[in-house]
């Protein structure tokens, strides 16, 4: 089975409690069992895990890295700065789609950059819990079109399709 790590950012450990009006009233809980079950019914093993700090969000982004492990990222505020987390990102040799609950190009204007956008295979944004389940799809398939490349020759040693 295909493991992926779905990774989040800062202040997403507060879903729930966090502006609902913009980010609704599912927890950070709820937002693992749906991605778990999504990745259940897609064949992926999902991991899911939330940090505030940049340092240890990287540390993740290696491990993914060294492991060639898809990921799903909501980078949350890192979005908009953190050019280490997207320097990191573009070691990457699997799949990477970036999510979003809300849709940040109709909020603030400093929300409207995104310096992962450019480093990963896509970007979902706007539909709350389902951004990542649409991810989780799109890593799904991702990884059969790689797979279907593999038995062309990627697999016995290739570069992993990005
Ligand atoms: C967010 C959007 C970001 O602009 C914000 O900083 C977040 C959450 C989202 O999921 O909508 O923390 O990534």
């Amino acid at each position: 089975m295909t493991r992926v790590m779905v990774l989040n950012g800062p202040n997403l450990g507060r879903l729930g409690l966090r502006e609902p009006d913009v980010y609704g009233t599912a927890t950070l809980d709820d937002l693992a069992e749906t991605c778990r079950e999504t990745g259940r019914k897609l064949g992926l093993a999902v991991e899911v895990r939330q940090t505030d700090d940049e340092a240890e969000m990287i540390g993740w982004v290696h491990e993914a890295i060294d492991a060639r492990t898809p990921v799903v990222l909501n980078p949350a505020a890192f979005t908009h700065y953190s050019y280490a987390l997207r320097d990191a990102l573009a070691m990457r040799t699997a799949p990477l789609i970036e999510v979003h609950l809300s849709n940040p190009a109709a909020r603030e204007e400093f929300r409207h950059t995104s310096v992962v956008a450019g480093v990963a295979n896509g970007t979902v944004a706007g539909f709350g819990l389902l951004s990542y389940q649409l991810a989780l799809q799109a890593i799904a398939e991702l990884c059969a079109a790689a797979g279907g490349a593999a038995a062309g020759g990627a697999a016995a040693g290739g570069r992993a399709p990005r």
